[in-house]
């Protein structure tokens, strides 16, 4: 990571209390960081709701847990590929249908949540629930009930795994999709992106002036809109005078010829995330694609839009709205997804503010000590980090106020190819009052340099 990203790197531990969640204002004409917040959804909702951004969001994505009653753990790789050592460390559960109460205690936890994140979206705003078979069904009556059945605007059917393996041989139809259940305010409007199909050659025509087309008749298409087609040269009659309609081609990346399809509400073409990049996979369970939440962002929000995600996860929707120039606001009660995230966002560039709501309880601190080495002078600190030897990220810098700002940071990369942190430091003495470390259970620990001395 460049110096650059790290003097971006600002972020807030334990925040003065400003709000009942003890989280600090957020203002959107602020200084453009991305906001990250460990603390339930409801924390992160009323803080937004106290800074007044109720009805200012555009995008709300969700991907709560799916009641698949398991408990899941993160895995982070140690020594880079396969045969690589791996950390594992509980990131969140997903346990209802034992508890007493079963599976009402899900709706429990979930509806409030959604109730309390559709009452920020501004008038053109949109709410994506992504789920799965176990709760899709739910999560449309609970919206319905919220929002009101005339704001529902697409299930979204997302193939996120080949029909392959168990799947394939269950005995039933593989259960390889995801559900993105939409709901929209009044004036919401979605743009749907659209996706080149190959044409055959065989059915390629050409139209005087030399342009290839395909043609389809003209299905539903009403007399008005055939002639405005017909202005735009796009109608095709044949001999005996049916009409269709002409689709003119455009080349793929390979030189073929291709129709321009707008993509509907079957979505096999975002590959799952194991075809991702090994540097895109963070080991965090249940991460979803880049890619779709790029095409989710990209088609219900305006460039530099409101985007909020409360079960934020490894903070995908973070990166995503950041690689898209939207602002993000994310929150996870997790402190695994917290450092995970964090550490995309700070990979990825972003600025980003980090604080932890009122209450939320913090993965227990580690022991942290420095060793001084020699070339320490009284202008630069020269140090390598003792313990924890392994460590996730850490970093040096200065606390003022309980908000930590970072001069110098090292990170062990994340995905399948993970290459350690660097473990030794030279800062300027002025900058360096504590040293800061997070650990793969989403432990971060600040301790005074000298304290950290041996
Ligand atoms: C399915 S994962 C999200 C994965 C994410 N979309 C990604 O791409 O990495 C669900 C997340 O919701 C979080 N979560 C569960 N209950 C929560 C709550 N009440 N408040 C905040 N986060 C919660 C879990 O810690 C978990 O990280």
């Amino acid at each position: 990571m460049d110096a650059t990203e790290d003097d971006r790197a600002v972020e807030g531990n334990r925040p003065r209390s400003e709000n009942e969640r003890g989280l600090r204002p957020f203002d959107l004409t602020g200084d453009g960081a991305h906001r990250l917040v460990h603390g339930d959804v409801l924390d992160l909702t009323s803080s937004l709701a106290c800074d007044g951004l109720s009805g200012k969001v555009d995008l709300v994505y969700v991907d709560p847990p799916y009641a698949s009653d398991r408990d899941y753990v993160a895995e982070s790789r140690l020594d880079g590929p396969a045969d690589g050592r791996i950390v594992r460390s509980p990131a969140y559960e997903d346990t209802w249908t034992s508890r007493p109460g079963g599976l009402g205690t899900y709706l429990d936890m979930l509806a409030p949540r959604l109730e309390a994140l559709a009452g920020l979206l501004g008038p053109r705003g949109t709410i994506w629930v992504h789920l799965d078979w176990r709760a899709a069904y739910l999560v449309r009556s609970i919206l319905d009930e919220v929002l009101g059945r005339d704001a529902f605007l697409n299930e979204i059917v997302w193939r996120r795994a080949p029909n392959l393996g168990r799947q394939a041989t269950s005995g039933q139809f593989g259960r390889t999709l995801d559900t993105l259940v939409v709901y929209g305010k009044p004036d919401a409007t979605l743009t749907p992106p659209t996706r080149l199909e190959p044409i055959e050659e065989s059915s390629i025509r050409w139209d005087e002036q030399g342009r290839p087309f395909t043609s389809a008749p003209r299905g539903d298409y009403t007399d008005a809109s055939i002639a405005k087609l017909d202005l735009e040269g796009r109608v095709h009659r044949t001999a005996s005078g049916r009409v269709y309609i002409k689709y003119f081609l455009v080349k793929d990346g390979d030189g073929v010829w291709c129709r321009e399809r707008r993509v509907d509400a079957l979505w096999t073409d975002v590959p799952p995330l194991r075809h991702a990049a090994a540097s895109e996979r963070t080991g965090y369970p249940t991460q979803k694609p880049r890619a779709l939440l790029e095409r989710i962002i990209t088609c219900a929000t305006p460039p530099g839009g409101l985007v909020v995600d409360a079960f934020a996860g490894s903070g995908t929707t973070a990166v995503a709205a950041h690689a898209l120039g939207r602002r993000a606001v994310v929150s996870d009660r997790s402190p695994v997804a917290i450092a995970t995230a964090r550490a995309r966002l700070l990979r990825e560039g972003a600025g980003v503010r980090i604080e932890r709501a009122a209450g939320t309880v913090a993965a227990p601190e580690t022991n942290v000590t420095v060793r001084s080495e020699p070339g320490d002078t009284r202008d630069a600190l020269r140090v390598t980090l003792v313990e924890p030897s392994e460590p996730m990220a850490w970093a040096i810098g200065t606390m003022k106020d309980d908000v930590f700002t970072c001069g110098w940071h090292a990170e062990r990369t994340l995905g399948a190819k993970a290459v350690a942190a660097q473990r030794e430091a030279v800062v300027p003495r002025a900058g360096a009052e504590v040293v800061r470390v997070w650990g793969d259970d989403g432990s971060v620990t600040t301790r005074p340099v000298a304290s950290a001395l041996r």
